[in-house]
Protein backbone atom coordinates (compact mmCIF):
# COMPACT_ATOMS: atom_id res chain seq x y z
CA UNK A 1 0.00 0.00 0.00
CA UNK A 2 1.59 3.40 -0.88
CA UNK A 3 1.25 6.75 1.17
CA UNK A 4 1.27 10.29 -0.23
CA UNK A 5 1.98 12.87 2.52
CA UNK A 6 1.07 16.71 2.47
CA UNK A 7 3.16 18.98 4.39
CA UNK A 8 3.31 22.90 4.84
CA UNK A 9 5.48 22.87 8.22
CA UNK A 10 7.40 21.82 10.37
CA UNK A 11 6.87 17.96 9.75
CA UNK A 12 7.14 16.58 12.93
CA UNK A 13 4.16 14.03 12.11
CA UNK A 14 5.59 13.48 8.48
CA UNK A 15 8.92 11.86 10.70
CA UNK A 16 6.61 10.12 12.96
CA UNK A 17 4.46 8.66 10.26
CA UNK A 18 7.97 7.35 8.68
CA UNK A 19 9.64 5.93 11.21
CA UNK A 20 6.14 4.32 12.15
CA UNK A 21 6.05 2.21 9.22
CA UNK A 22 10.11 2.69 8.26
CA UNK A 23 9.69 -1.52 8.90
CA UNK A 24 7.00 -2.71 6.88
CA UNK A 25 6.91 -3.98 3.46
CA UNK A 26 3.42 -3.71 2.92
CA UNK A 27 3.73 0.04 3.16
CA UNK A 28 5.30 3.00 1.37
CA UNK A 29 5.68 6.36 1.50
CA UNK A 30 6.27 7.36 -1.65
CA UNK A 31 6.41 10.97 -1.66
CA UNK A 32 5.63 14.26 0.28
CA UNK A 33 3.78 17.25 -1.28
CA UNK A 34 4.60 20.63 0.04
CA UNK A 35 3.06 24.26 -0.57
CA UNK A 36 6.43 26.02 1.27
CA UNK A 37 9.64 25.87 -0.33
CA UNK A 38 11.98 26.12 2.82
CA UNK A 39 9.80 24.25 5.20
CA UNK A 40 11.28 21.97 7.55
CA UNK A 41 9.73 19.21 6.49
CA UNK A 42 12.19 18.98 3.45
CA UNK A 43 15.26 18.52 5.44
CA UNK A 44 13.49 16.07 7.29
CA UNK A 45 12.81 14.28 3.89
CA UNK A 46 16.45 14.95 2.83
CA UNK A 47 17.12 13.43 6.30
CA UNK A 48 14.85 9.98 5.86
CA UNK A 49 15.61 9.53 2.19
CA UNK A 50 11.91 10.90 1.02
CA UNK A 51 10.98 12.15 -2.27
CA UNK A 52 9.64 15.28 -1.88
CA UNK A 53 8.07 18.26 -4.28
CA UNK A 54 7.05 21.77 -4.46
CA UNK A 55 4.11 23.34 -5.48
CA UNK A 56 3.66 26.84 -5.53
CA UNK A 57 -0.02 28.14 -5.77
CA UNK A 58 -0.48 28.73 -9.40
CA UNK A 59 0.60 25.27 -9.98
CA UNK A 60 -1.10 23.52 -7.16
CA UNK A 61 -4.42 25.33 -8.19
CA UNK A 62 -4.33 26.55 -11.70
CA UNK A 63 -3.02 23.05 -13.36
CA UNK A 64 -3.98 19.35 -13.33
CA UNK A 65 -0.11 19.32 -12.06
CA UNK A 66 -0.90 17.83 -8.68
CA UNK A 67 -3.55 15.82 -9.97
CA UNK A 68 -1.39 14.40 -12.66
CA UNK A 69 1.73 13.97 -10.25
CA UNK A 70 -0.33 12.31 -7.70
CA UNK A 71 -2.27 9.84 -10.19
CA UNK A 72 1.48 8.50 -11.01
CA UNK A 73 2.19 8.05 -7.39
CA UNK A 74 -1.20 6.50 -7.66
CA UNK A 75 -1.37 5.82 -3.69
CA UNK A 76 -3.76 4.04 -1.60
CA UNK A 77 -4.11 6.90 0.75
CA UNK A 78 -3.40 10.60 1.14
CA UNK A 79 -2.36 12.07 4.08
CA UNK A 80 -2.52 15.73 4.88
CA UNK A 81 -0.24 16.34 7.88
CA UNK A 82 0.04 19.61 8.65
CA UNK A 83 -0.93 21.36 5.48
CA UNK A 84 -2.35 24.22 5.31
CA UNK A 85 -3.98 25.34 1.80
CA UNK A 86 -7.56 23.79 0.40
CA UNK A 87 -7.34 20.63 -1.82
CA UNK A 88 -8.25 21.45 -4.98
CA UNK A 89 -11.73 20.13 -5.92
CA UNK A 90 -10.45 17.67 -9.03
CA UNK A 91 -8.36 15.96 -6.33
CA UNK A 92 -10.74 15.74 -4.07
CA UNK A 93 -12.91 13.80 -7.19
CA UNK A 94 -10.16 11.58 -8.63
CA UNK A 95 -9.41 10.35 -4.49
CA UNK A 96 -12.76 9.93 -3.02
CA UNK A 97 -12.40 9.01 0.33
CA UNK A 98 -9.03 8.47 0.26
CA UNK A 99 -7.78 11.88 1.33
CA UNK A 100 -7.40 12.15 4.92
CA UNK A 101 -6.56 14.86 7.50
CA UNK A 102 -5.57 15.83 10.99
CA UNK A 103 -6.14 18.56 12.43
CA UNK A 104 -5.23 19.61 16.43
CA UNK A 105 -8.49 20.04 18.25
CA UNK A 106 -12.14 18.23 18.88
CA UNK A 107 -13.95 19.71 15.62
CA UNK A 108 -16.13 20.71 14.73
CA UNK A 109 -15.06 23.17 17.26
CA UNK A 110 -12.06 24.92 16.68
CA UNK A 111 -12.12 24.37 13.23
CA UNK A 112 -11.78 26.49 9.27
CA UNK A 113 -10.21 28.65 7.97
CA UNK A 114 -6.55 30.06 10.03
CA UNK A 115 -7.40 28.04 12.81
CA UNK A 116 -4.06 26.21 12.92
CA UNK A 117 -1.36 25.64 15.39
CA UNK A 118 -1.33 28.02 18.26
CA UNK A 119 -4.51 29.71 17.62
CA UNK A 120 -6.13 26.58 18.05
CA UNK A 121 -4.59 26.05 21.52
CA UNK A 122 -4.98 29.75 22.10
CA UNK A 123 -8.83 29.84 21.70
CA UNK A 124 -9.13 26.72 23.65
CA UNK A 125 -7.35 28.36 26.59
CA UNK A 126 -8.91 31.30 26.28
CA UNK A 127 -12.49 29.92 26.47
CA UNK A 128 -11.32 27.82 29.52
CA UNK A 129 -11.97 24.39 28.01
CA UNK A 130 -11.31 21.33 30.04
CA UNK A 131 -10.06 19.24 27.42
CA UNK A 132 -8.95 19.36 23.71
CA UNK A 133 -7.23 16.80 21.27
CA UNK A 134 -7.09 15.61 17.81
CA UNK A 135 -9.43 14.84 15.26
CA UNK A 136 -8.60 12.85 12.18
CA UNK A 137 -11.09 13.12 9.71
CA UNK A 138 -11.86 12.57 5.30
CA UNK A 139 -10.95 15.93 3.19
CA UNK A 140 -13.74 17.55 1.60
CA UNK A 141 -13.53 21.08 -0.17
CA UNK A 142 -13.99 23.13 2.79
CA UNK A 143 -11.59 23.64 5.78
CA UNK A 144 -11.88 20.57 8.44
CA UNK A 145 -15.58 19.39 7.72
CA UNK A 146 -15.11 15.99 6.29
CA UNK A 147 -16.64 13.04 8.27
CA UNK A 148 -14.85 12.20 11.36
CA UNK A 149 -12.69 9.15 11.09
CA UNK A 150 -11.13 9.18 14.86
CA UNK A 151 -10.89 11.32 18.07
CA UNK A 152 -8.60 11.20 20.84
CA UNK A 153 -8.85 13.97 24.09
CA UNK A 154 -6.58 15.20 26.73
CA UNK A 155 -7.16 17.41 29.49
CA UNK A 156 -6.48 21.35 29.64
CA UNK A 157 -5.85 22.50 33.63
CA UNK A 158 -6.01 25.98 34.39
CA UNK A 159 -2.05 26.06 34.48
CA UNK A 160 -1.82 25.30 31.03
CA UNK A 161 -0.48 27.92 28.28
CA UNK A 162 -1.25 27.47 24.55
CA UNK A 163 2.38 25.77 24.37
CA UNK A 164 1.80 23.20 26.73
CA UNK A 165 -1.58 22.35 25.31
CA UNK A 166 0.26 22.20 21.92
CA UNK A 167 2.61 19.96 23.34
CA UNK A 168 0.13 17.66 24.99
CA UNK A 169 -1.83 17.71 21.70
CA UNK A 170 1.48 16.76 19.48
CA UNK A 171 1.79 13.37 21.55
CA UNK A 172 -1.61 12.14 20.84
CA UNK A 173 -1.05 13.12 17.04
CA UNK A 174 2.36 10.83 17.40
CA UNK A 175 0.21 8.39 19.33
CA UNK A 176 -2.13 8.15 16.85
CA UNK A 177 -1.81 9.18 13.63
CA UNK A 178 -0.19 6.74 12.69
CA UNK A 179 -2.46 3.98 13.87
CA UNK A 180 -5.11 5.25 12.03
CA UNK A 181 -3.67 5.27 8.78
CA UNK A 182 -2.59 1.52 9.34
CA UNK A 183 -6.20 0.86 10.17
CA UNK A 184 -7.39 2.52 6.96
CA UNK A 185 -4.79 0.71 5.00
CA UNK A 186 -4.59 -3.00 6.29
CA UNK A 187 -9.07 -2.89 6.82
CA UNK A 188 -9.17 -1.35 2.85
C1 LIG B 1 -0.13 19.44 13.67
O1 LIG B 1 -0.50 20.07 14.88
C2 LIG B 1 -1.36 18.94 12.97
O2 LIG B 1 -2.42 18.60 13.83
C3 LIG B 1 -1.78 20.15 12.18
O3 LIG B 1 -0.58 20.77 11.76
C4 LIG B 1 0.45 20.44 12.69
C5 LIG B 1 1.58 19.87 11.91
O4 LIG B 1 2.70 19.80 12.75
N1 LIG B 1 -2.57 19.77 11.04
P1 LIG B 1 4.03 19.14 12.11
O5 LIG B 1 4.38 19.96 10.87
O6 LIG B 1 3.67 17.73 11.76
O7 LIG B 1 5.06 19.23 13.20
Amino acid sequence: KRIVLFASGSGSNVENIVNYFSSRSDIEIACVLTNKKNAAVLDRCDRLSIDALYFNRRSFYNSDLVCKTVGVLNPDLIVLAGFLWKIPQNLIETFPNKIINIHPALLPKYGGKGMYGNHVHKAVKENRETETGITIHYVNENYDEGAIIHQARTIVVSDDTPDTIAAKVHELEYEHFPKVIDKLLTDS
